[in-house]
């Protein structure tokens, strides 16, 4: 047996474990990074990257079905699936080449292998102990499933949604959360019959009620059906399809069924639990620091509760390195994370709901600008609005929006919010005209009571 010791030792190459050991690197420490598979992880792999290149080649359809409306002639033709695939592939090709690069310049350790947690300072691969002063737990999350459906065959996760090979005609998405709704999005773009079965009342439930309400209308006129409140209670498959079975007893029948009801934390068999790390239902117990009952064990990422996204995990990553190298970072507020889901339309939000912040803060006030004001959104036939939550007399705790292309809208959102500011400072910053950032900026001109293009 062979030993190889660094500073710090991560476990799991994916988002929030390159995000640490390049700036554990940066900061003068040697640094040791393990993964099984490839650099870059689940997001570049098989979930931001890939889907956002589905919903590209979406919209590009939707606009040449659409371009008519424009006063543009176009045919659509259909969907080159093997094209829309290649498209995919060489994003992430040159995505992970440029990762491999950077991992390079760092000087980071790369090994490759599964590594299994030994005790707080050692991880072994494949007969080779690493030891580190410091270890980082970035091993990502998996695909769930409910007890007794199992994945197979035309039950899908999105790993294999992302790399059909034809595009259903017909699909079941059970799960009308983030994935669910980019899934059902695509599909529907590229022509299928989709169907999203969600257990709670409204799709993405995490989200502000009244953004719920204005996607199920969006969708609704796109033609995506979808059941809430509903349960289910079996799939059976065949040669030709698969039956979907709801509580009320209704069956649905489909090419393909998409489960898409969460995703589980990647802690069982690396040796954690054996090694004495404290996990709960599953994920890491951590600290507000993101440090584990093991002295000098750190988690990042998905295996930590909370939000399951990849920059949270840059964020943890960059923070972790930060803490070991002693600059005394501030713990991450998981509120100021911003979250988009890239559905056509698209949702972006940050900060609290009206109902958490009525719960956190007791007197709340709100105001909703709908994009028909908006002359950029007109432009683009986009629908949609911004709606603001803001303690009396106090700052804007949450920003909710909704409208194709508001994602990127959420860069000035999270600043809003996590600067803590009042409607009364954002008011006097000018935005640019037309562009849908304007709709920030009116609505905060309304609730700083000095509304512009907004009836009474
Ligand atoms: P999710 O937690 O967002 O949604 C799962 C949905 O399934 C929930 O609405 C839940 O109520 C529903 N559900 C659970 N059991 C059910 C049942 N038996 N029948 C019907 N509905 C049921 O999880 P999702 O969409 O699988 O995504 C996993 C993670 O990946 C999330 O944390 C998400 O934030 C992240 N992600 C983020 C993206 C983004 O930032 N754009 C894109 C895709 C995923």
């Amino acid at each position: 047996m062979t030993d190889t010791s660094a500073d710090l030792v991560v476990l799991g190459g994916g988002s929030g474990g390159y995000a640490c050991a390049f700036r554990a690197a940066e900061l003068g420490l040697s640094v040791v990074l393990i993964e099984k598979d490839k650099l870059g992880g689940t997001c570049l792999h098989r979930g931001c990257i890939p889907t956002k290149a589905l919903l590209h080649a979406a919209e590009v359809a939707d606009s040449a079905r659409d371009a008519d409306q424009f006063g543009v002639k176009t045919a659509f033709e259909g969907i080159d699936i093997h094209g829309v695939n290649k498209y995919k592939e060489n994003i992430i090709a040159g995505l992970y080449k440029g990762l491999q690069g950077l991992a390079k310049a760092h000087k980071v350790t790369l090994v490759e292998g599964a590594g299994t947690l030994v005790d707080a300072n050692t991880v072994e691969v494949n007969g080779t102990r690493y030891t580190g002063k410091n270890v980082v737990l970035a091993t990502g999350s998996y695909s769930k499933t409910i007890p007794g459906l199992e994945l197979g065959g035309r039950i899908i996760a999105s790993e294999q949604a992302l790399n059909l090979d034809f595009v259903p005609e017909k699909v079941v998405v059970l799960g009308g959360g983030v994935i669910g709704v980019e899934f059902a999005s695509v599909w529907r773009s590229f022509g299928a019959e989709v169907t999203i079965v969600e257990a709670l009342p409204h799709l993405v439930p995490n989200e502000d009620e009244f953004i719920s309400k204005r996607l199920e209308r969006s969708f609704r006129r796109r033609g995506i059906k979808f059941k809430t409140g509903v349960k289910f209670t079996g799939a059976e498959q065949t040669d030709s399809g698969v039956t979907v079975s709801l509580e009320n007893g209704e069956q649905l029948e489909a090419d393909i069924m998409l489960v898409a009801v969460g995703r589980g934390p990647n802690t069982a068999g690396h040796g954690f639990e054996e090694a004495g790390v404290q996990l709960e239902r599953g994920f890491v117990r951590t600290d507000e620091r993101l440090r584990t009952n093991l002295p000098g064990v750190y988690a990042v990422g998905d295996i930590v509760p909370g939000l399951q996204l990849a920059h949270r995990g840059f964020q943890q990553g960059i923070f972790i390195a930060e803490d070991i190298a002693g600059l005394n970072p501030q713990p991450i507020d998981e509120a100021g994370i911003p979250r988009v889901t890239y559905s056509h339309p698209e949702v972006a939000s940050v900060g609290l709901t009206e109902a958490a912040a009525k719960e956190q803060y007791g007197s709340v006030e709100t105001f909703t600008y709908d994009l028909a004001g908006n002359g950029k959104s007109q432009i683009l036939k986009t629908s949609g609005a911004v709606k603001l939550v803001r303690v009396t007399d106090g700052p804007v705790v949450g920003l909710h929006l909704i409208g194709d292309r508001v994602g990127e809208l959420i860069g000035e959102a999270q600043l809003i919010y996590n600067w803590e500011a009042l409607p009364e400072d954002v008011a006097p910053l000018v935005h640019a005209h037309p562009t849908q950032t304007e709709a920030l900026g009116e609505a905060h001109l309304a609730l700083a009571g000095k509304p512009l293009h907004v009836h009474g």
